[in-house]
């Protein structure tokens, strides 16, 4: 039986544990080759004794499929470019994209340094811009040379990027931010033969345990509905041929459940056709606000 990501050759960034783990397991089980990239940093970003990509390449080696390890930083140039160079050099071609890397520093905004600040938004914002900036341009000069590629990026942002979470203010901002670079690249590649989606997933990994440890926890018998494996189907779908015009769309998936979300759009409205007065418009602001949809809660609060 043919796999859905037969012949194809994907990248997963972060992917020696967790959920990129996951993923780059589930690609390979599919048929793909995998570039399976990780830095190996502690749950924080700081720096860890090796990377686990290796030990990641070694399983998918063991089950009878193909995979190279990268254990560059994907929010520097030089690792972003390696990454991509790595992919086309080994296997001589890249089609699939996961951006999924990334670390926390919750802090209240409050106490929220600005090295926690920066170094949340690089390891998110610019570790997902720079692979695809790199991999886009590899697309562009494929497409130019007439061979359009049938190209997909998946990102990863969160539910704390879509509604907000407390103590997570530049990782929701990180997190928001990848939604609306997806739907710009989205648009700009769709030329060059790329669909870029996003996902928001909930898995139990090293990053969540903590925090969710009662929800989290798994069961000893029947459905592991916190496993990351759950959410590497939809992941692998999206990077796949299957997935033929879907492009700009954001997924919640957790368990055995997939949500479209649906984003941003006009609401209740008013047009005064002139310059509002502050108490008129905020007599108007409260009635328009009367009749829209509440925004659901921010977790955590
Ligand atoms: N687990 C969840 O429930 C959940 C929920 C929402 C979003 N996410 C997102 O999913 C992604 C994966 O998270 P996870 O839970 O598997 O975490 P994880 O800590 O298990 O895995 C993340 C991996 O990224 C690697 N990494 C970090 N910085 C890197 C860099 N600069 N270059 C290369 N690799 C780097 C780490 O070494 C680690 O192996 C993250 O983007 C996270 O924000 C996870």
């Amino acid at each position: 039986m043919s796999a859905i990501c037969d012949g194809r050759v994907v990248v997963v960034t972060g992917a020696g544990r967790g959920l990129g783990r996951a993923h780059a397991l589930a690609f390979a089980a599919q048929g793909a080759r995998v570039v399976v990239n990780d830095l190996g940093v502690g749950l924080d970003g700081t720096p860890g004794a090796d990377s686990p990509a290796a030990q990641v390449v070694a399983e998918i080696r063991a089950a009878g499929g193909e995979a190279v390890a990268h254990g560059g930083d994907i929010a520097t140039t030089e690792g972003a470019r390696s990454l991509i160079a790595a992919a086309v050099e080994t296997y001589g071609r890249l089609d699939t994209l996961v951006n999924n890397a990334g670390f926390l520093r919750d802090r209240m905004l409050v106490n929220l340094d600005e090295d926690d600040w920066d170094a949340v938004l690089r390891v998110h914002l610019k570790g997902h811009f720079l692979p695809l900036k790199h991999a886009a341009a590899h697309w562009r000069s494929e497409a130019k040379a007439g061979r359009t590629p049938v190209a997909r990026i998946v990102n990863t942002s969160s539910g704390a990027g879509l509604l907000g979470s407390l103590g997570q203010g530049n990782y929701s901002a990180a997190k928001a931010g990848i939604v609306g670079l997806t739907l710009v690249a989205a648009a700009e590649l769709a030329r060059y033969g790329v669909q870029v989606n996003a996902i928001a997933p909930a898995a139990r990994t090293r990053m969540t345990e903590r925090t969710f440890a009662e929800t989290m926890a798994a069961p000893t018998a029947g459905f592991d509905a916190m496993a990351p494996e759950n959410v590497s189907p939809l992941v692998v779908w999206l990077g796949s041929a299957a997935s033929e015009g879907v492009t700009g769309r954001v997924f919640e998936t957790e368990g055995g459940r997939v949500t479209v979300m649906e984003g941003w759009r006009a609401g209740p409205s008013a047009d005064k056709g002139a310059r509002w007065d502050p108490d008129e418009v905020g007599d108007t602001v409260r009635k328009l606000l009367a009749r829209a949809e509440s925004p659901g809660a921010v977790y955590g609060a």
